[in-house]
């Protein structure tokens, strides 16, 4: 038997019926705040990810999807299934001068990415995200504006509660103190780091933080490096800004609580980063990640851009929430007559209603078993009610039966 692959999972059923619900207040949410869809292709050049989201992270280095097409040696093209969607909207963004229109242009997006990550428990190789970015603000108020409609899209599905961690890494020249810093206490322990940090410690050094081996943690727990990473690098603007987003926050009564050690595993954030977390997540606690990445566009070809957005974990999403209780169709077609069963269906159908009827055409009390079993309301047309032209009528909650004497009535009851 071919099984579907190690880290992906089929979504039907019942499932499916919670996941379309996910959808559409995603869908309810980002649109009343004025974002607009945007879909783009789930592969892309591997370039775009290797500079957009950094040849110095995990997903780059380790869990990327990549494949050579279109001929041998020199005609063949290196493409990566999207391991994230971040950097194909900014190269969207550029492509299509969305930099033209005034700002803030505000996109989102819902849909499946790509990691070759080993899969557990909230960890799979396909999943999906749904997520929003905004551009062409540099001010905090596009930071709270991105924070709230997380919440919102959180509190939409019941989930009032989730803890936010929010950080700021501060610009590329306070990031670069801290780098240095960072190197500087660490150049005597370099040994006894892991193999991937001893890798970060040369490409991208605050990634380190980050790190989950237990023996690089126990390092970071020595008082002299704890000092150094509690100490402020940020300079006096990025520390207004930050200001500025707690304030908006405190305002709109947002709790959040700082985290220092909060770097996020991808190279293009610069300033405000979040996350939002839920311990019922087990070890992969986070549902939600974000963050501001002003540096991006032009990174990759376009304009100087300030832009902020975030990705929401929906398999994560989906674990969390309280599963609402998939709808029954209205109305069952309850014939042994197979012809007249068929057309009173198509009929209800195109009237906007929900109907089924037997296929397998079997007897009377097989047909009202199912019934019951799937829908809210069964139509009996046994030979009297065809003869006559009206319906009877079963509500199978409560087995009441009542005659309706009209089309016209039946699809108005
Ligand atoms: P990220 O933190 O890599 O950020 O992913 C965002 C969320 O996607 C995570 O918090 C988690 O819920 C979910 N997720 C990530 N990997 C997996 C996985 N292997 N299995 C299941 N769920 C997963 C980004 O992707 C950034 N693009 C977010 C962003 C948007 N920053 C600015 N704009």
């Amino acid at each position: 038997m071919i099984k579907a692959q190690r880290g992906t999972k089929d979504i039907y059923g019942d499932e499916s019926v919670v996941w379309q619900w996910i959808f559409e207040n995603a869908k309810t949410v980002f649109q009343n705040a004025n974002f607009t869809e945007i879909k783009t292709p789930i592969f892309e050049a591997t370039e775009l990810f290797n500079r957009g989201v950094g040849d110095s992270t995990d997903i780059v280095n380790k869990e990327m999807y990549t494949f050579s097409v279109g001929g041998a040696d020199k005609n063949a093209t290196s493409i990566t299934l999207r391991p994230e969607n971040t950097a194909g909207v900014v190269r969207s963004y550029i492509e299509h001068n969305f930099n033209r229109q005034s700002p803030p242009q505000k996109f989102w997006y819902f849909g499946p990415m790509f990691r070759y990550e080993r899969p557990q428990a909230g960890r799979q190789r396909q999943f999906h995200q749904a997520g929003v970015e905004l551009f062409g603000i540099k001010d905090a108020t596009a930071d709270a504006e991105v924070i709230i409609t997380a919440i919102n899209f959180l509190k939409s599905l019941g989930l009032n509660d989730l803890e936010i961690e929010l950080n700021t890494l501060g610009c590329p020249k306070c990031k670069n103190d801290y780098r240095n810093s960072i190197k500087a206490i660490l150049a005597p322990y370099l040994e006894d780091l892991c193999d991937d940090c001893k890798m970060r410690y040369e490409k991208n050094p605050l990634r380190i933080l980050d790190c989950k081996n237990e023996n690089c943690k126990k390092i970071f727990e020595t008082e002299e490096i704890k000092e150094v990473i509690l100490k402020d690098y940020i300079c006096d603007e990025c520390k207004e800004h930050f200001e500025e987003l707690k304030n908006y926050l405190n305002e709109l009564n947002i709790k959040y609580s700082i985290n220092k050690m909060l770097v996020r595993g991808l190279d293009y954030y610069n300033r405000t980063v979040f996350e939002i977390k839920s311990e019922a997540l087990g070890s992969q606690s986070a549902v939600c990640g974000g963050g501001r990445y002003d540096g991006l566009v032009e990174m990759l070809g376009g304009a100087p851009t300030p832009a902020v957005g975030f990705a929401m974990g929906v398999e994560r999403l989906y674990t969390l929430i309280n599963k609402p209780t998939p709808q029954k169709i209205d109305f069952y077609v309850v014939s042994t007559n197979i012809k007249e069963a068929m057309k009173l269906t198509q009929e209800l159908r195109q009237n906007n209603k929900s109907a089924e009827f037997d296929m397998q055409k079997r007897k009377f009390s097989k047909q009202l078993e199912k019934a019951s079993k799937i829908s809210k309301y069964a139509i009996i047309l046994g030979e009297d009610e065809i003869e006559k032209g009206y319906y009877s009528l079963k509500d199978l909650s409560t087995g009441e039966q009542k005659q309706i004497k009209s089309f016209e009535e039946l699809i108005n009851f």
